[in-house]
């Protein structure tokens, strides 16, 4: 089951890095299957397309390599501009245009560029959702092979509308396989009836716990030191990247602050022209008002009034109520001009 290619070092790695842990396992697929064409349905970056390439390179394999993709993205991946397949391009022109094809057009197209039982190995990697997988599985399924393998990734995710786990319970019932619960997932179908006996000897393993076990833990343990190499060089870039997102959050926050006590000082502690003045005739209107009603004494207790003369009670009581209206009114108007200030 070991092969040198298991070890190799990944050439290039970019991102997005959803792929990165089944690299070990694209090398290792490639040097055991050593396929006449392969074809890649989904290669977005190239993180798998270009693994799948070094392995026929470095292995010096007459296999002839295809990427299909629009290139243009879709709801899962996300849509992205022309930028992305011109350096998929230049790298496949200059690393392996000896035999690798990229086909810029959409799965169903590409379908007729094919002949039936012409693919020996088929990475399956497009839109996730259960029916576009199933599509594609059954549309593609006559192009494979007698020694045919179908690879799915993403089989372990179950978030948004992502179906392919349910495509792969309903596909593994039916077909010889493995699966990788690492990176998202990676289902391993042998639909071809004559296969290779690397491939076979693996998924008799595969059939038992223990050798299940030690199968997983060979691939992603492999996966996960190709993740952690390629996050430990890109380490001080993302550090940062970090402060640089740090600082202008700093400074956001220094500016959102000083407009907060421009405001605040402006509207509690600072009463504008216009709003003082009318305070001051307010207040002289009033003073003028009691004036008129009590003489020199500004406000006569209630008891006193009563004592005095039941006539006088009564003005008394309309002049505070009088008063008590014209602050009530005084208030209202500084609150509604702050507010529209
Ligand atoms: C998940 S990405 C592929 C990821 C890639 N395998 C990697 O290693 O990172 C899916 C890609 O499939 C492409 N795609 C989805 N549906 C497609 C279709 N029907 N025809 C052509 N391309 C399609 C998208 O443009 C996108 O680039």
């Amino acid at each position: 089951m070991i092969n040198t290619s298991l070890f190799l070092k990944p050439d290039r790695i970019v991102d997005p890095t959803g792929w990165v842990g089944h690299i070990p396992f694209a090398f290792w697929v490639i040097e055991t299957l050593k396929p006449a064409v392969f074809v890649e349905l989904g290669t977005h970056t190239g993180n798998s397309y270009f693994s799948f390439c070094q392995s026929v390179n470095s292995n010096r394999l007459p296999t002839k390599c295809y990427a299909v993709d629009t290139w243009k993205g879709d709801e899962h991946a996300g849509f992205y501009d022309d930028t992305v397949f011109a350096e998929v391009a230049t790298y496949n022109e200059n690393q392996y245009h000896s035999f690798s094809r990229l086909i810029r057009m959409t799965f169903d197209d590409a379908l007729s560029t094919f002949s039936d039982n012409s693919i020996d190995l088929l990475h399956i990697d497009g839109l996730h959702s259960y029916e576009a997988v199933k599509h594609d599985f059954n549309a593609w399924l006559p192009k494979l092979s007698h020694r045919g393998v179908i690879l799915f990734h993403d089989i372990n995710v179950r978030e948004r509308d992502f179906g392919v786990w349910k495509l792969w319970e309903e596909l593994s019932a039916l077909y010889p396989h493995l699966a990788f619960d690492h990176s998202s997932g990676l289902g391993v179908l042998i639909v071809g009836g004559n296969q290779n006996a690397g491939i076979l000897e693996i998924a008799k393993e595969f059939e038992s716990l223990s050798g299940q076990h030690l199968i997983k833990s060979l691939f992603s343990r492999l996966g996960h030191m190709v993740d952690l190499e390629y996050h430990s060089k890109t380490f001080p870039r993302d550090i940062e990247v970090r402060d640089t997102e740090i600082n202008s959050l700093n400074m956001m926050i220094d500016e959102l602050e000083n407009n907060i006590n421009t405001t605040f000082n402006f509207r509690f502690l600072r009463v504008p022209k216009p709003i003082k003045k009318l305070k001051n005739s307010i207040r002289k209107r009033l003073k003028k008002l009691q004036e008129k009603f009590f003489s020199k004494s500004k406000y006569i207790p209630l008891s006193e009034l009563k004592k005095k003369s039941p006539k006088i009670f009564l003005i008394g009581n309309k002049a505070n109520f009088l008063r008590l209206r014209c602050k009530l009114g005084l208030l209202l108007l500084i609150i509604s001009h702050s507010f529209q200030s």
